[in-house]
């Protein structure tokens, strides 16, 4: 472990080596770029956390589905950042880190990256055991500020089309004609960041409903990519199981995994026939705009700065 600063208060962040939305990593940044001692709880050390070491940030080794690994990430911190990647555990890495905290007796600022599909009567299974997540950090009287963010990321379609639109200019998905809101890891990130370090806009114990910054159909996100990187792109609507099961065929370095495979695929299947527990489509822009203090990123820009994810050459 580095040692770390006593005289400022210090962020445990989770998700700092993110390999999806990379919210936690973004968060490191902008806390570091602050002047705020960051701890950054990693399940291994390598490149990965070298990395978040030569920024500043403190890193400790440690596992939330492994209770016994916590304890040292915990040890006095002022706040904390939690985000769990889309995948099984959220629910006991939510009691884990809560069960030591209130062990530790430690009360400290709780901010929570979640999503809008965080509602127990979600399509989702991942969007029940989330609502349920926030549920057990609320027992425990952690007061968590909660960011149900009602939008998409945009790095879904890098992560979810990209290989195939670069292979073959083509990607297919159930969201069919629905439009969705959508909003980049970067925003959601410094969202959190801004939930971290103002308690007076987000009270302890609150649950807020970020919008996404753009409405997008896939159609319409098709033409986007097109028109960026100078090729067609064309989108097909395909049921929830086709592409549920195309995705649980392919694991793009296995960030990609079965509960995140039923999780979209669902979502979008609500998406292209709008039902309860799915977000409403709506553009935020200018909300998030006055909450960031600068325009967010639109997915053209996203596209042009990732330009690689999607283009042939
Ligand atoms: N994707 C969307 O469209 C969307 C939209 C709205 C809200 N959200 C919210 O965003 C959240 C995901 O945030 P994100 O995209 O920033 O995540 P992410 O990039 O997938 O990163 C997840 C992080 O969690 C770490 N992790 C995984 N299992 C762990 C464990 N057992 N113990 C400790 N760390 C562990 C990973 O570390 P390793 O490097 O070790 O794997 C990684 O650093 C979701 O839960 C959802 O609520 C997502």
């Amino acid at each position: 472990m580095t040692s770390s600063n006593d005289f400022r208060p210090t962020t445990l962040v989770l998700g700092a080596t993110g390999r999806h939305g990379r919210t936690g990593a973004r968060i490191v940044e902008q806390l570091l770029a602050g002047g705020h001692n960051v701890r950054a709880l990693a399940r291994s050390t390598g490149e990965h956390t070298d990395a978040l070491i030569a920024q500043g940030a403190e890193v400790v080794v440690g596992d939330l589905l492994d209770r016994r690994t916590l304890g040292e990430g915990v040890d006095g911190v002022d706040s904390v950042y939690f985000t769990y990647p889309i995948a099984e555990g959220v629910l006991a890495a939510a009691a884990n880190l809560a069960s030591v905290l209130r062990a530790g007796k430690l009360s400290p600022r709780f901010v929570v990256m979640s999503m809008g599909v965080s509602v127990p009567e979600s399509p989702s299974a991942l969007g029940r055991a989330q609502w349920a997540a926030e549920e057990v950090l609320s027992w425990a009287g952690l007061e968590p500020v909660v960011l149900r963010l009602r939008a998409l990321f945009y790095e879904n379609i890098q992560l979810l089309h990209g290989g195939s639109i670069r292979a073959t200019g083509r990607f297919a998905n159930s969201f069919g004609s629905g439009r969705a809101p959508w909003i980049s890891g970067q925003d959601a990130a410094d969202l959190a960041v801004a939930a971290l370090l103002a308690p007076v806009r987000y009270p302890a114990g609150t649950i807020s409903y970020p919008t996404g910054v753009e409405v997008l159909s896939h159609k319409e996100i098709a033409e986007v990519i097109a028109a960026e990187i100078g090729s067609p792109v064309e989108y097909t609507p395909v049921s929830r199981a086709a592409w549920q099961a195309e995705l649980e065929a392919g694991s793009n370095g296995g960030v990609i995994n079965p509960a995140m495979a039923q999780h979209i695929s669902a979502i979008g299947e609500a998406f292209s026939v709008p039902r309860e527990g799915v977000p409403v489509p709506e553009s935020g822009s200018a909300d998030v705009k006055a909450l960031l203090g600068r325009a967010p990123l639109s997915f053209a820009e996203f596209v042009r700065v990732n330009r690689t994810a999607f283009a042939r050459n």
